[in-house]
């Protein structure tokens, strides 16, 4: 029985890890999604049944690790120099003279790579296992970032051919966040009230020297190796085939390389990406140029800080300066303001430029930036252009003032604390209106089918809906008359509309586009409170008392259903009659099912939120607010009124240390458990 579990475990991870291959490495899947998430599904159930069979190289195990303290500080095999650098053509032909003079009329080979811009990390491998990587720090010591770098997908944690090259090799290169996921990560960012990450390259610094690797994982980093080494030395004879074996190995190795013979051949290379560097998915900084042969490398030897074989081409940054003549306010999709720099048009990188982007409140802050200034203007990528810094005072400069109601439909603008976006409140704000009914047909929330961005565009340009509610009150003919919408289209989607007044509770509350509340605290709010009026109804402290409902989620809650023009929304979701109920879901069942706690004061040790986690873990429930349901009072330093409170009503109070023993053993409950 064992040996066919073990069997079946062996095979399914030798099928994900081609599959990941296929995917993370190769870009060129094989199967769906779906049919890979079952087998990993499927390699997990088996590995929790029977927990002695998982080993560290699992693919299950990317993110197993758990925060730390800190990162622990490694020496590197040998050095992790760095590059001198050739900022245009003369000094790349500098470069190529003193390669010639040294090599005294030797042939030779270079290998022009891409310069990818992330930061380096050795990865170490030991009996085919990935075993340790470290981040290049100061070039002799760095740190150690194993947890992290395992949750990098295109990092193999067993290498694919054998024999590899030894017992243990180093496998050197850039860790890169690609352009898309930082994107991605902004938003979100953004969504969140935190602030922006400057670069790709900064955001997958803090990526992977994040303290948890769940962090790490959710950031799509990617590991590309430029160097094979065993021991602190090269184990193949050349440049070229230590990028060839790494390939074999399993590793995503740039395939955009090439072999030159002279410094034509070079300078090519270098213009051709020089052009088409918008095109990669991710940031490139130049091209690096290295001696090909490992025994021509080892004749020119090093400087004091860097290889004479090897340079670094680096492209001029995208970079001009220009005038600030206004900042403009936009409303996004999640009523987020952001400021929008209209400048005198300039030239970045062949592209001309006028509009760039300030972010929120505080970059301008933070730039101390006034309209009438000069600034930097800076493109990356395919990314907004933004403004780097003031360049120079305007001789004419006013402040910048961020508007009081909303620049599009004059609704209340809040900025929550600690938050970087400003808000417009109102959900049926015509520039967010686009965007909520775009979410609100979303399949993962009212599973709307055929409502998509163009019905979206063409119902909003002819007035058709000024609020989600109104797709409950289009007809058939309405949507006939639309450009390229037979009757047989029109009335199937006016079927689905109709079919998604049945769709249960949490999906209504997902589709109100409520900030943070998206589909799993939906799920949660509706479990709790098994109807939308009590949620509307309910305090910041009713609300807290729902699983994994912090203060910024309540508070949020709070302010959607305060909105005059929210609660309309909802009285007329209810006219159309969608589910506003459903039944309460039983608490988890565990040691503290059936009990209440109420937190007071501040614990010696745990916060809050950990209390709380804690209790619920073990199918407790918190609640805000002392009552004759109440089962324990956990009071704390400073402990006020609700203790008052505690002791009126003859209920239990205990300390942490009580609660400590509570979650421990399960004999002592005042009152059984249901
Ligand atoms: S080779 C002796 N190859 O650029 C160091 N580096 O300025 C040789 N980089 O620290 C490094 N892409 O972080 C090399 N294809 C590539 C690279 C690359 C990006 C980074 C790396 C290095 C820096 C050198």
């Amino acid at each position: 029985m064992k040996d066919s579990v073990q069997h079946e475990i062996q095979k399914l991870r030798d099928e994900i890890e081609r599959h990941e291959h296929l995917y993370y490495v190769l870009d060129q899947p094989v199967i769906t999604d779906a049919e890979y998430d079952a087998l990993v599904r499927r390699l997990q159930e088996l590995e929790n049944a029977h927990p002695e069979l998982v080993t560290p190289d699992s693919p299950t195990q990317r993110v197993g690790g758990k925060p730390r303290e800190g990162l622990q500080r490694v020496e590197h095999s040998t050095p992790m120099l760095s590059l001198d650098n050739a900022l245009n053509e003369q000094e790349l032909r500098d470069f190529d003279a003193r390669v010639r003079q040294f090599l005294k009329g030797q042939q030779f080979e270079y290998v022009a790579e891409l310069k990818m811009d992330g930061l380096s990390m050795a990865a170490h491998y030991r009996d085919s296992r990935f075993h340790r990587a470290i981040t290049r720090g100061d070039g002799r010591v760095g740190e150690d970032v194993t947890e992290n770098a395992r949750t990098i997908r295109s990092l193999p944690l067993r290498v694919k051919k054998h024999p590899a090259p030894g017992p243990a090799f180093e496998v050197r290169g850039e860790v890169i966040m690609p352009e898309k996921s930082f994107e991605r990560l902004n938003a979100s960012r953004d969504s969140e009230g935190l602030s922006r990450f400057a670069n790709p390259r900064n955001a997958a610094a803090g990526a992977l020297r994040n303290l948890d690797p769940r962090v790490t994982a959710r950031r799509e980093l990617d590991f590309i190796p430029y160097f094979l080494l065993v021991d602190g030395t090269f184990p193949v004879d050349s440049q070229w085939e230590s990028l060839e074996t790494l390939k074999q190995l399993g590793f995503k190795v740039n395939p955009h390389r090439r072999k030159c013979t002279d410094l034509d051949d070079l300078l090519r290379f270098i213009k051709h990406w020089e052009e088409k560097r918008e095109e990669l998915p991710y940031e490139i900084d130049g091209i690096v140029v290295k001696v090909d042969s490992v025994k021509q490398q080892r004749e020119l030897g090093f400087t004091a800080k860097a290889p004479r074989w090897a340079i670094a081409f680096k492209y001029a940054a995208r970079q001009a300066a220009t005038t600030l003549e206004n900042i403009e306010v936009q409303v996004g999709r999640t009523g987020a303001l952001t400021p929008v720099a209209h400048l005198a048009p300039v030239a970045v990188g062949g592209v001309t430029v006028a509009r760039a982007t300030l972010h929120n409140e505080d970059e301008i802050a933070r730039l101390d930036v006034q309209i009438g200034d000069k600034v930097l203007v800076e493109r990356s990528g395919d990314v907004i252009p933004k403004v780097v810094r003031v360049v120079e005072h305007g001789v004419r400069r006013h402040k910048f003032q961020m508007p009081k109601t909303c620049p599009v439909c004059g609704g209340h603008i809040v900025r929550e604390e600690g938050e970087a976006a400003s808000r417009c409140v109102n959900t049926n704000c015509p520039a967010r209106l686009h965007e909520s009914l775009r979410h609100f047909a979303q399949r993962s929330v009212m599973n709307i089918d055929g409502v998509g961005d163009a019905l979206v565009e063409q119902l909003l340009e002819r007035g058709l809906v000024r609020s989600v509610a109104d797709l409950y009150d289009l007809t058939v003919e309405q949507l006939t008359a639309l450009d390229r919408m037979g009757e047989k289209s029109a009335s199937k989607i006016i079927k689905n509309i109709d079919g998604s007044r049945r769709q249960p509770l949490w999906r209504v509350l997902n589709g109100l586009g409520i900030p943070f509340v998206g589909e799993r605290t939906a799920q949660i709010l509706a479990d709790h409170f098994g109807g939308l009026d009590e949620i509307a109804s309910a305090s910041v402290e009713e609300l807290r008392e729902a699983e994994e409902v912090g203060p910024k989620v309540a508070e949020s809650i709070r302010q959607f259903f305060c909105e005059e023009r929210n609660r309309e929304l909802v009285e007329r979701l209810r006219r159309a009659e969608l589910q506003f109920t459903q039944a309460k879901k039983a608490r988890k069942r565990g040691r503290l099912s059936g009990l209440t706690f109420v937190l007071t004061g501040t614990l010696p040790t745990l916060t809050r939120e950990e209390a709380k986690a804690k209790i619920e873990a073990a199918g407790g429930k918190v609640a805000g607010s002392v009552s004759k349901k109440t089962t324990y009072v956990v009071a704390g330093e400073e402990a006020g009124q609700k203790l008052d409170k505690a002791n009126e009503l003859g209920v239990r109070i205990v300390d942490e240390a009580g609660l400590f023993a509570i979650l421990e053993t399960d004999s002592n409950s005042p009152t059984a458990a249901e």
